[in-house]
Parts: C-alpha cells; sequence; structure tokens
C-alpha cells in the first residue's frame, strides 16, 4: 500500500467484522474467518488480522459461541475503563438537569434508551444512582449475549432496570431520551447521518451520545491505557482503534444537523485547544429547541462546557 493510502484508509474494528445480523429477525448470520482476516489484511491491518485468524472457527465458520465469549470479556474490560474514567457521572451531568425538566412538565415515566448498551454498565450506574420510579432505564443492543450479560449483572445487583436485545430504533414505545458511550464512532459516512436521523424521527426530547474525543494524544493514550489495562487482544486492538476512528466535533455536528430545526444540536466538553488529557471524552446532544432555554440554565455552571448550538 502506498503512504497515502495508509494513512487515509478508513480502519476496521475486528469486533465489527466478526458479527452479523440480519436486519429483520436480529438472528446471527454465519462469518467467515478467512473473510475477516482477507478484509484485515487488504486494508493494511496486520495486527488486527494476526488476532483474527487466531478466532476459533468450525469449517472457516466463526464459532459464535466462541464470539460471543469475546465480546463478553471485552465488555467487562471496557467496563473497567468506563469506571476509571467516570462514565455514569459524565453523561448524569448532562441528563440530570433534563430530567428534572420532563419531570416537572409531568412526563412520567421517562423513558431513557442506552443504544448499543454492551453490558450495561451505564444504565446500571445511572439505576443505581437514581433509582427513581418515574424513570425507566431501558439498555439495547444487538448482541444477545451482551443483553443477557448485563440482565445477569443488573439481577445480581437488585437494580431495577431492563434490557432488551433489539434494534434500539425499532422499539414499539419511542425514547424519551437516547444515550450512548462508545458507540458513535463504529457509524461511518451515512450510517452516521442514519443513526441520528432514525433518532429525530421517533421524536424524543433529546439526544445524548458519548465517545472519545479526537487529538493529537488520544491513539498514543489509548494504546498504552488498553494495554495496560486490558488482557484482550481483541480489545487492545479495537480500543487503540477507537481513538483513531473517533469523529472530530464537525463530523458530529454535520451529521447530526436537523433540517427541520426542531433540535438545538451541540457538543459538550469538545475543547480541542485544552490539552487533550483534560477533556478524554465528548458527546453530542440534541435537545428539542422548546427546552433548551430551561436545560441550560438547569445546567448550571456545566453551561460553560456546551458549544454553539446549530
Ligand atoms: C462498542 S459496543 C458497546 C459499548 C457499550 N456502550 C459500553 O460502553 O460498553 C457497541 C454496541 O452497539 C450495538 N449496536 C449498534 N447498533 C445498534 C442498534 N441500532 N441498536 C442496538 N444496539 C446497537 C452493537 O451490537 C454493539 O454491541
Amino acid at each position: 500500500m502506498a503512504l497515502m493510502e495508509i494513512l487515509m484508509r478508513e480502519l476496521w474494528e475486528i469486533s465489527d467484522l466478526v458479527v452479523d445480523y440480519d436486519a429483520e429477525s436480529l438472528e446471527r448470520r454465519p462469518v467467515r474467518r478467512s473473510q475477516v482476516v482477507a478484509t484485515l489484511r487488504d486494508n493494511g491491518q496486520r495486527w488486527a488480522a494476526r488476532i483474527a485468524s487466531r478466532l476459533p472457527a468450525d469449517d472457516d465458520v466463526l464459532d459464535p459461541d466462541a464470539v460471543d465469549r469475546l465480546l463478553f470479556r471485552a465488555h467487562a474490560e471496557i467496563q473497567r475503563l468506563s469506571e476509571e474514567f467516570c462514565q455514569g457521572e459524565r453523561i448524569w451531568k448532562v441528563l440530570g438537569p433534563l430530567v428534572e425538566i420532563l419531570r416537572r412538565q409531568g412526563v412520567n415515566p421517562i423513558r431513557v434508551v442506552d443504544v448499543g448498551c454492551g453490558l450495561g454498565y451505564v444504565v446500571r450506574w445511572l439505576a443505581r444512582s437514581h433509582p427513581d420510579d418515574d424513570i425507566q432505564w431501558l439498555g439495547v443492543d444487538l448482541n444477545k449475549a451482551l443483553v443477557t450479560g448485563a440482565r445477569r449483572l443488573a439481577g445480581e445487583e437488585g437494580l431495577q432496570c431492563q434490557f432488551r436485545h433489539a434494534n434500539a430504533f425499532t422499539l414499539e414505545q419511542s425514547a424519551h431520551v437516547f444515550l450512548s458511550s462508545g458507540v458513535i464512532h463504529h457509524f461511518r459516512g451515512d450510517g452516521l447521518r442514519s443513526f441520528f436521523a432514525e433518532q429525530r424521527y421517533q421524536e424524543p426530547f433529546a439526544f445524548m451520545h458519548f465517545d472519545i474525543q479526537p487529538s493529537w494524544a488520544s491513539p498514543v493514550g489509548a494504546f498504552l491505557f488498553h494495554r495496560a489495562r486490558c488482557q484482550e487482544a481483541l480489545c487492545r486492538h479495537d480500543g487503540y482503534c477507537s481513538a483513531i476512528r473517533a469523529h472530530t466535533g464537525d463530523v458530529l455536528l454535520d451529521a447530526a444537523r436537523d433540517p427541520e430545526e426542531k433540535f438545538n444540536v451541540r457538543l459538550f466538553d469538545n475543547n480541542e485547544r485544552l490539552i487533550p488529557v483534560f477533556r478524554v471524552m465528548h458527546a453530542l446532544v440534541g435537545i428539542r429547541r422548546e427546552l433548551d432555554d430551561a436545560w441550560c440554565t438547569a445546567l448550571g455552571s456545566n453551561a460553560r462546557r456546551l458549544g454553539k448550538p446549530i
């Protein structure tokens, strides 16, 4: 590969290639290991191709149970990182003031949906810290094994929250608030635009999506951090890769812009001028225009962390 091609290519995360779902039934479709390895190798990702070539397969079809066990372990490691980065507290800073406003407006129950919840760390944190009867905490994921794991953990912790194996955008009862953590960089180009359009279409009060903030330091930081804190080769690779794939604020704003202007869309904690280690995460927040003033006021001093709305 020519140098420019190598620098400009879109990297793959292994976890995105080793699972495939039927869009209607969400049943798993067989994935050929040789295909995953070839995709990674052809993209110049030799480290990732080596990891994929070692995954258990039967007659070249990846063993779905072994893949699920691996994703479970990888998500358990992601949970540890979320704990260290205080992801629950960070989300509540943005969500909490909105919950207060919705309460005052008499919304009951307030349905909060975590899109791509994985093992449900964020939902479990929120349900444990805010076990209020008027909030329905719901985590949704396409991966059944992760959802089963999330349910089990919530049961062991005695938490009032729910988990569904589903597409978060085709739930029979739509969300009042959509949120996610560490998910949006998995959506690229038109996929990212659809991700936001599908949510606006459901007419929630707000959506808020937290992810790594890209910077000159984040790939090195992510590499060292995942090397030090993760055992799974897949997690080490994908964690590093996530930092490279993380969307800039401009890309997020452009993809989430609301052509109907029902939502004010802006960034939270996006400050590329700061020394980047102080702002590891940022968020894209969309909020119904009629709630915007009240929400900004309710944020108090944290309103300083908001970017300009579009
Ligand atoms: C990086 S993982 C989960 C990260 C998780 N939020 C955490 O913090 O551990 C991204 C997840 O998003 C899920 N996902 C992607 N699109 C989805 C959708 N439309 N509905 C539900 N889950 C989705 C995938 O199945 C995958 O498990």
